[in-house]
């Protein structure tokens, strides 16, 4: 398969306090396409700086990334944004959802702030409310955002960030604030759009959740101590403990 993410020497440095904090350091790593790429790694090890700038979301201090082949570290902050808003999705811990927007209107935002696809605001709709019918989450369309559970906006998440049929999703903690019973129907909901053909690279602290991925990536101080090759998604559930297990033992030999 085609890598659709080709990342090469990356490095990210903090100042604070005038001192250097060399979070990544010559970081390099291909996401194919259709893959599930789980990062784990210790509290502070550069996780969701690693996200964050391979994403452009935050500016590399050197290296490169590219997106289908095409260099984005070298574009401008207006071309960045324009990139990230067309060809990748977002989804993260605390999803910052508009206050003033009900729960359909959130998901097709940024659909009404892309000219990708090219649609009238009822055609743009209609596949937003589909979204939401896959997800499980069609009773909440009209809803206010703080009128509904934990569980259902991280679903409303995953259904704003396909909303402009991004190339790849990526997702910092998606279950992090999540029960175990909401954390396990939203990573069905990530298989699914991964089975797809949603490419997604996910930061996880729970093997549970990284033992659905299809590759884990294992990032200790900014950088990539080993990858553990999981295979393509299984929905039996003895495979899955199984996976889960393996990729256990696999990040004790790492010193998880
Ligand atoms: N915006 C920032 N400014 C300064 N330092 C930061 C910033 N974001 C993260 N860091 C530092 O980078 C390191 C890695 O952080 P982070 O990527 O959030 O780790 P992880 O997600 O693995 O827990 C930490 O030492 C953190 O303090
Ligand atoms: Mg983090």
């Amino acid at each position: 398969m085609e890598n659709i993410i080709e990342v090469k020497d990356l490095c990210k440095t903090y100042i604070t306090n005038k001192r250097q904090n060399h979070v990544l350091k010559n970081v390099s790593f291909n996401i194919r396409k259709g893959e599930m790429v789980g990062i784990m790694g210790p509290s502070g090890s550069g996780k969701s700086t690693l996200l964050y700038s391979v994403s452009g979301m935050d500016k590399a201090t050197s290296g490169t990334v590219t997106l289908s082949g095409k260099e984005i570290t070298n574009l401008s902050d207006k071309e960045m944004a324009a990139v990230r808003l067309d060809h990748m999705g977002f989804i993260f811990q605390q999803m910052y959802m508009m206050k003033n927007l009900t729960v359909l209107d959130n998901i097709i935002l940024p659909a009404v702030q892309s000219k990708k696809l090219g649609e009238t605001r009822s055609e743009t709709e209609a596949r937003g409310e589909e979204l939401m019918k896959k997800l499980g989450i069609i009773d909440t369309a009209d809803k206010d955002i703080n009128e509904v559970s934990g569980g259902q906006l991280q679903r409303a998440c995953i259904a704003r960030s396909m909303i402009n049929k991004p190339e790849i999703i990526f997702a910092d903690e998606p279950t992090g604030a999540l029960n175990r019973t909401s954390s396990n129907e939203v990573m069905d909901e990530l298989v699914k759009i991964n089975n797809d053909g949603a490419t997604i690279m996910l930061v996880t602290h729970d093997a549970k959740v990284a033992a659905r991925c299809t590759r884990v990536l294992y990032i200790v101080d900014g950088n990539i101590q080993g990858e553990y090759e999981l295979g393509s998604q299984t929905d039996g559930e003895a495979e899955l403990k199984k996976r889960e297990r393996d990729l256990t033992n696999w990040l004790m030999e790492m010193g998880w």
